[in-house]
Formats: structure tokens, C-alpha cells, sequence
């Protein structure tokens, strides 16, 4: 795996790069969720793409921002999937944005993944990495070589509590759960990046971070192979759980498409319980 992370290294210092000096317009091209592609999106792709043809170990990529699987090695052993900039509508206006990989051995699905790894771009670089035998790992950036910070493990009750999805247009049930933690005393931390969003959650002790199904998108709007199930891994070996809308653990989920999305929950152990009996699920 430390060729894939040591990559993934070269990457983030590459797309923070990017972010700090290419232009922050729209391209004219849209991508398979519809979404109007910044010129940073394809750039950051582009970085990622041609990083992981050096790596024979990679068998194929699969992006946020391509149609389907792009083959790169036959001898390889893992596919990539990546979000290579997320959230970055918010990087005109100067807020935290990310990058977020998955990776997976054999069929597209989450029992499948063997690591997941997110880079945030912001006041500072920072990585953090996740492997089936230990805690994710958090790293710093200085003079462009990450250095090692800690392990990061989640309490079994947080503070924080980051909403997602447009407030209108959620059920009632998930309305009441919301505004019963802000009851409890939560606090608000929601930036519209997910990566921001959940670094925070992970490093200041836990809470929750919910992207339900809403009337406008049922199945949530998070992508199943780039950004649910590579967080979803991050959080249960921090400890906490992640669940979707049924109560299945995300680490279950067999996309159809590559990407599928699916309304998601990650939280320490109290908040998703609270979030289980809400729902009327099995805790
Ligand atoms: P991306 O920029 O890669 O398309 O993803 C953006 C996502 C994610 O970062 C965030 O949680 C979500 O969009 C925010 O969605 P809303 O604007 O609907 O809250
Ligand atoms: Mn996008
Ligand atoms: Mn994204
Ligand atoms: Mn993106």
C-alpha cells in the first residue's frame, strides 16, 4: 500500500498546487452526475491519472469525473476510486476542499476496499490514511513531506453535528433528529465540503454527519465508490459507525453503477444509535 499513499503524497502536493495558482473557472464540460465541471475538477483529475500511471500496481481508475473505468495496468492489483477535488465549488471563496480515494481489490464494492485515503486542502495540507489492521493514520505537510501527527480515534459521544442536504426538502423524522441534537446542545459545523466537514468531526472528538435520501434526491447525493464508502471505512476503524438510511453499515454497499449514490450517516457510536432509534431502526 505505501506505493499507493506515497503517490497519493505527490498528488495532494500537486493539486494544492492547483488550487493556489490555476484558474478558478468553469470548463465547458459536465460530468456523469451532471455537475458542471471547474477547470480545477479536470486539472486535479488530469494530476491524479497521470500519477497513478507510474504505478503498476493499479489495474484502473475510476473518477468522480469520468464516465466509466479507465484500464491502466493488466498486471495490476487495484482499482481506484477517486473523488480528485471535492467540494470545490467552495475553492473560489476560499474554504477547505479535498481530494478522497478508495481502494479496492477484485469487484467494485465496499467488502472489496483494502484502504481509503483523504488529502484537505487548507490552511495547511493534511492526510489521512486507513488500512484494515489499524486506526486511520493523520498526517501533516511541512516543505512539502507529510510527517506523521497521530491516530485518530473517535469518542463514543461528540459535539458536533454537520446537517447536509437542503433542510426543505427533509422527512420529518430525520427534521426531529436533527433539531433534537441542536436540543442536546450540538454545535453547528457544516461547510458544504464533506472532506472538511468530516476531518473535523474525526480530529474534535466525534458527532455526526448526516447526507440523508431528500424529496429532491432520494438516494442521497454522496457517490457510493468515491466519497461514502472511503469515508465509511474511516470511520469505523476510528471507532464509530456508518450507516445508510435502511441502518445497513455502508461497508455493505454493492453499487450498481459506479456512480450510485446512497443517503449516508457517519457518526460515533451515541449519535448514530440516536439516529437508529429515530429512524425506528435495530440498534
Ligand atoms: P463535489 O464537489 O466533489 O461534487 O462534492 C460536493 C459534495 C460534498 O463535498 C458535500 O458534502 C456536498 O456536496 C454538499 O452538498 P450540498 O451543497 O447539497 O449541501
Ligand atoms: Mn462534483
Ligand atoms: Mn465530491
Ligand atoms: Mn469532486
Amino acid at each position: 500500500m505505501l506505493t499507493i499513499f506515497e503517490t497519493i503524497e505527490k498528488i495532494a502536493i500537486k493539486i494544492d498546487h492547483a488550487i493556489k495558482t490555476e484558474d478558478l473557472g468553469y470548463s465547458d464540460t459536465e460530468n456523469t452526475s451532471g455537475e458542471d465541471q471547474l477547470k480545477l475538477d479536470v486539472k486535479s483529475d488530469y494530476i491524479v491519472e497521470e500519477a497513478f500511471k507510474n504505478v503498476s500496481i493499479v489495474k484502473a481508475l475510476v473518477s468522480e469525473e469520468k464516465e466509466g473505468v479507465l484500464a491502466l495496468h493488466d498486471e495490476g492489483k487495484y482499482t481506484i476510486c477517486y473523488d480528485p477535488l471535492d467540494g470545490s465549488s467552495l475553492a473560489d471563496v476560499n474554504l477547505s476542499v479535498g481530494s478522497i480515494f478508495g481502494i479496492y481489490e477484485g469487484e467494485l464494492k465496499a467488502e472489496n476496499l483494502v484502504a481509503s485515503a483523504y488529502v484537505v486542502y487548507g490552511p495547511r495540507i493534511e492526510l489521512v490514511t486507513a488500512t484494515r489492521d489499524a486506526k486511520p493514520k493523520h498526517y501533516r505537510a511541512q516543505e512539502g513531506l507529510f510527517n506523521f501527527i497521530s491516530e485518530i480515534s473517535l469518542d463514543e459521544k461528540g459535539k458536533l453535528n454537520a446537517p447536509g442536504g437542503t433542510q426543505q426538502n427533509w422527512s420529518k423524522v430525520h427534521k426531529t433528529f436533527v433539531d433534537g441534537l441542536f436540543a442536546e446542545g450540538y454545535r453547528l459545523r457544516y461547510s458544504g465540503g464533506m472532506v472538511p466537514d468530516l476531518h473535523q468531526i474525526l480530529l474534535k472528538g466525534g458527532g455526526i454527519f448526516s447526507y440523508p435520501g431528500t424529496s429532491d434526491k432520494p438516494n442521497g447525493k454522496l457517490r457510493q465508490l468515491f466519497e461514502v464508502i472511503p469515508f465509511a471505512f474511516m470511520y469505523e476503524q476510528a471507532g464509530g459507525q456508518a450507516i445508510s438510511n435502511e441502518g445497513v453499515r455502508l461497508m455493505e454497499l454493492i453499487p450498481a453503477h459506479p456512480h450510485d449514490t446512497s443517503p449516508c450517516f457517519f457518526g460515533s457510536n451515541y449519535e448514530i444509535n440516536k439516529l437508529k432509534e429515530a429512524y425506528g431502526m435495530k440498534v
